[in-house]
């Protein structure tokens, strides 16, 4: 009796264990980021597009693939996988937020700052967002 209560006890730590990994695990940008403004104008996003689908294909597709997927050759051994950016928790986040992972990066996924202006950060920002 004492024994299956113990059984129960550790599973139920287990289970909550695994909770409160599993939830830290999923990338979350920092509150602030939810309202960064993308800075172009509607009136400009064709041509935004058209210039971050560019920089998509030369620095994004060799891990992201070439519909975005996650499924390019450049990531097939890293651990997280790059991420499915057509997927609904990528969708639904905001264009601030999605700028904030791509210019801070995180495990294998690249810190762009450096190497994209912040114009291009956003372009690819739009670009992402045609992704289906
Ligand atoms: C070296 C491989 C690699 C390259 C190149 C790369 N990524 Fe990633 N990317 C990753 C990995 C790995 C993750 C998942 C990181 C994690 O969850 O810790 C990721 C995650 C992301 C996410 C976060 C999705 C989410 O909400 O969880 C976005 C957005 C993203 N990448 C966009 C881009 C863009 C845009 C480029 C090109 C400018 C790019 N990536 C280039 C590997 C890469």
């Amino acid at each position: 009796m004492k024994r299956q209560l113990l059984y129960i006890v550790l599973s139920l730590a287990l289970v909550s264990f695994i909770g409160i990994t599993t939830q830290e695990d999923r990338w979350k940008a920092p509150k602030g980021a939810k309202e960064l403004k993308n800075p172009i104008k509607a009136s400009k996003r064709t041509e935004s597009v058209k210039r971050g689908a560019k920089i998509f294909k030369t620095r994004c597709m060799i891990c992201h693939g070439a519909q975005g997927k996650g499924d390019g050759i450049g990531g097939k051994a890293l651990t997280p996988k790059p991420q499915n950016l057509t997927l609904k928790m990528v969708k639904s986040q905001t264009d601030g937020e999605i700028f904030w992972k791509i210019t801070n990066g995180r495990n294998d996924m690249i810190k762009w700052r450096p190497i994209l202006s912040e114009e291009q950060r956003w372009d690819v920002v739009n670009y992402v967002r045609t992704l289906k």
